[in-house]
């Protein structure tokens, strides 16, 4: 399983990658004003940062505004991936990107049907939002079940990005079910390496070491 960081803050990506769990990193606008930076120089940076898929999202909602700014992005670097939310618009943007042999991530998908759409039209990710469904009592890890059980019937390439991760549950739960990519914050990364008993044990370890007669 890959792990994306879903982020735009390249300090948090620089903390990632030091810990070489970071494959590839997702970006949305709100990410982006969150990084309180530049656009395209954020995204420019984070391909220096990360060898892999970098997506950088769309913000027009007519298929040509699509196109035309995913065009713009997908010449920042050969990494970049265009993510076109999951509307009639995006999934026509869709295809043409994948003749233009431009990657997308079709975004914002909380159906099986989106899903499905999504890869039909070209999608090279498809992206499941777990955690936003989960606030609203549906069961996100369900969606991405439905959404693997689809694409295995018909060998479909796309691959499926687990996203809005809020808990390593989320995580542990899309590897037992042989999702693709999960993309996740820089919290739950780290919070997918602890364990009080490795704690307790690594002080105990330590302590006992002291008692031991050295040369
Ligand atoms: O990148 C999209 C997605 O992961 C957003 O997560 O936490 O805003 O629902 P969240």
């Amino acid at each position: 399983m890959k792990f994306f960081l879903d982020t735009a803050v390249v300090d948090e990506i620089r903390e990632g990658v030091s810990y070489g769990l970071v494959d590839g990193v997702t970006t949305n606008p709100s990410l982006i004003a969150k990084s309180g930076r530049d656009f395209r120089e954020v995204i420019a940076e984070i391909c220096t940062l990360v060898d892999g898929p970098i997506s950088a999202e769309v913000v027009s909602t007519d298929a040509e505004g699509m196109l035309s700014e995913g065009r713009a992005l997908a010449k920042i670097h050969d990494n970049i991936v265009v993510k076109v939310p999951m509307i009639a618009e995006g999934l026509k943007a869709t295809r043409r990107f994948a003749a233009e042999g431009i990657k997308t991530n079709v975004t914002l998908i909380f159906s099986p049907s989106q899903a499905l759409l999504a890869a039909k039209a070209g999608a090279s990710f498809v992206s499941p939002f777990v955690g936003r469904l989960d606030d609203i009592s549906h069961v996100g890890m369900g969606l991405v079940e439905e959404i693997l059980d689809i694409f295995g019937n018909y060998d479909i390439d796309a691959e499926v990005i687990v996203a809005s991760i809020r808990n390593p549950l989320h995580v542990v739960d899309a590897a037992r079910m042989g999702a693709h990519i999960g993309t996740m914050p820089l919290g739950v990364m780290k919070q997918l390496m602890r364990h009080p008993l490795t704690d307790i044990g690594l002080q105990q370890f330590l302590k006992d070491w002291e008692s031991v007669p050295k040369r």
